[in-house]
C-alpha cells in the first residue's frame, strides 16, 4: 500500500523564511497550505511549489485571528484529509523602545508573533492526534536569548515574544508528546525582506566580519533544512528543543 501523502501547513509562507520552509517541505515530497497577509506572493510560492508536483492551498489571513485558524485547519483537513506538519513561522520586528511604544502596539507584537503560534497548534494538534502523529515547528529568534541589539530592528516587545515561543515550546513538547513533536528555531541574522531594511544593510557586513563566526550572514535555505529536518526526519527523537541558526553570532 503506498503512504499518504503528508500535509505542512506554513504561516507567514509567501516570502522569506517561510516560502524557503514550504519549498523545502514540497522537495521532501509535503503538499502545503500558506497563510499569508501577502496574496501576490503567496500566488507566486504557490506556482513554485506546484511547479515541485506538490498541491498548494493558499489562504489570507491574519495569523492573529484564533477564529480563522480553525477555519483554515479545517479546509486543509476537508481538502486533504489529514495535517501532518506545522511550522508557525509568520512574525513581524518591533523597533520601538519601551519609553516609545503604545499599549496597542506591544500587545499586537505578541499577537502576531506569539498568540499565532497558540492559535495554529490549537486548531492543528488534534488534527495531529488523529493521524497519530504530529510535527509542529516554530520560529523563534536569536534575539529571544540575546534580548536583541542595541538600535537593531527588533526589541524587547518581540523578544518577549520570541522568548514566549520558547516556553511554549518547552511545555506542549511534554503536553503533546510522544507522538506530537515541538521544537522551536532561533535564527539570527538571516537575509530576507523583514532584515533587509534594517540590520543586514547597517550592521550586516560588519557584523559577517567581525561577529560570525561562519563569516556570513545566513540564508534563508540555512533554516528551511533545519525546519524540514525536524519536519520529516524518521526516526526522531527531539523533541522540545531550540535550535540556534546564526552561525554562532558572538557579538549579540
Ligand atoms: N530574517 C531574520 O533575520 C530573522 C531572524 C530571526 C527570526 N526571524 C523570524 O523568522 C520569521 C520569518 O521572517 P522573515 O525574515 O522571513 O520575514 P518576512 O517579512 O520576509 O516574512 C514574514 C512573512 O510573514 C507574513 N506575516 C507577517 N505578519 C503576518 C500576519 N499577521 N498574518 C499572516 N502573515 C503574516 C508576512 O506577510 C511575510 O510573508 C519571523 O517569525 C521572524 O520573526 C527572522
Amino acid at each position: 500500500m503506498t503512504e499518504p501523502t503528508r500535509v505542512a501547513i506554513v504561516t507567514g509562507g509567501a516570502r522569506g523564511i517561510g516560502r524557503g520552509c514550504a519549498l523545502e517541505l514540497a522537495r521532501r515530497g509535503l503538499d502545503v497550505a500558506l497563510v499569508d497577509l501577502l496574496a501576490p506572493e503567496m500566488v507566486r510560492t504557490k506556482g513554485e511549489i506546484e511547479a515541485l508536483g506538490r498541491r498548494c492551498l493558499t489562504f489570507e489571513a491574519d495569523v492573529a485571528e484564533f477564529a480563522r485558524a480553525e477555519e483554515i485547519a479545517t479546509a486543509v483537513e476537508a481538502a486533504w484529509g489529514r495535517i501532518d506538519v506545522l511550522v508557525n513561522n509568520a512574525g513581524k520586528a518591533q523597533p520601538k523602545g519601551i519609553l516609545e511604544i503604545a499599549e496597542e502596539e506591544f500587545d499586537r507584537t505578541i499577537a502576531i508573533n506569539l498568540k499565532s503560534c497558540f492559535n495554529y497548534i490549537r486548531a492543528c494538534a488534534p488534527r495531529m492526534q488523529k493521524v497519530g502523529a504530529g510535527r509542529i515547528v516554530s520560529m523563534s529568534s536569536l534575539n529571544a536569548i540575546s534580548g536583541g541589539v542595541t538600535a537593531a530592528v527588533s526589541r524587547f516587545a518581540y523578544a518577549s515574544a520570541k522568548a514566549g515561543i520558547l516556553g511554549m515550546t518547552r511545555a506542549l513538547a511534554k503536553e503533546l508528546g510522544p507522538n506530537i513533536l515541538v521544537n522551536a528555531i532561533c535564527p539570527g541574522l538571516i537575509q530576507t525582506e523583514l532584515a533587509k531594511n534594517h540590520v543586514i544593510v547597517e550592521r550586516g557586513a560588519e557584523l559577517a566580519r567581525n561577529g560570525i563566526a561562519l563569516g556570513r550572514v545566513g540564508t534563508v535555505d540555512d533554516v528551511a533544512q533545519i525546519v524540514a529536518f525536524l519536519a520529516t526526519s524518521e526516526p526522531c527523537f527531539i523533541s522540545g528543543q531550540e535550535f540556534v541558526v546564526d552561525g554562532f553570532q558572538y557579538h549579540r
